[in-house]
């Protein structure tokens, strides 16, 4: 999809890196109908997960609540923002418990009861995740588009990039 704004290519990047850990955990929970032995590529997926999980939630959708939905609220956009903040309600507790979950297992290794447990949040996770990254994209990145001009586009850019820390990305 087309994304004009500087703003919008952020996120939109950071989109994309968390729907292809979410397809690569759907991927390996589907592999494996029981306890797989946490090595490999299973101990990579599930280093991953926990990484992006925290980063989403701790970042990504940190910025979203406190720079970006408070613009569109001003702008009239209540109904799009009041939408998205109720998902990431309910996506956060999905996301840290699965990066918990994830951080015990490469630990500790799953037993089948944690692996059946890790299988059904995962797979709720990858659901309601997708399912919202979707709809940001749809929506989200077209209204920065269009609400944006370049100076808002380049001071939410910086604030993205002081949010972030200096973590550049993969
Ligand atoms: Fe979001
Ligand atoms: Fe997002």
């Amino acid at each position: 999809m087309l994304t004009q704004t500087r703003t919008g290519s952020l996120l939109h990047q950071d989109h994309m890196r968390t729907i292809d850990v979410l397809q690569a955990i759907q991927e390996m929970t589907h592999r494996h109908p029981s306890a797989p032995a946490v090595e490999g590529a299973v101990r990579a997926d599930l280093e991953r997960l926990a990484d992006t999980m925290r980063a989403e939630v701790e970042r990504h959708f940190g910025f979203e609540e406190n720079h970006l939905f408070p613009l569109f609220s001003k702008q009239g956009e209540m109904g799009m923002v009041v939408m998205l903040t109720h998902e990431h309600r309910a996506i956060l507790p999905l996301a840290l418990e699965a990066a918990d979950l994830a951080a015990a297992a490469l630990a500790g290794g799953f037993e089948e009861t944690g692996w059946r447990n890790f299988r059904d949040v995962a797979a709720e996770l990858v659901e309601r995740e997708i399912f919202h990254i979707q709809k940001e994209e749809m929506g989200l990145l077209a209204a920065i588009a269009a609400l944006l001009d370049p100076a808002a586009d380049a001071a939410l850019s910086e604030a993205y990039r002081m949010a972030v820390g200096g973590e550049a990305g993969e």
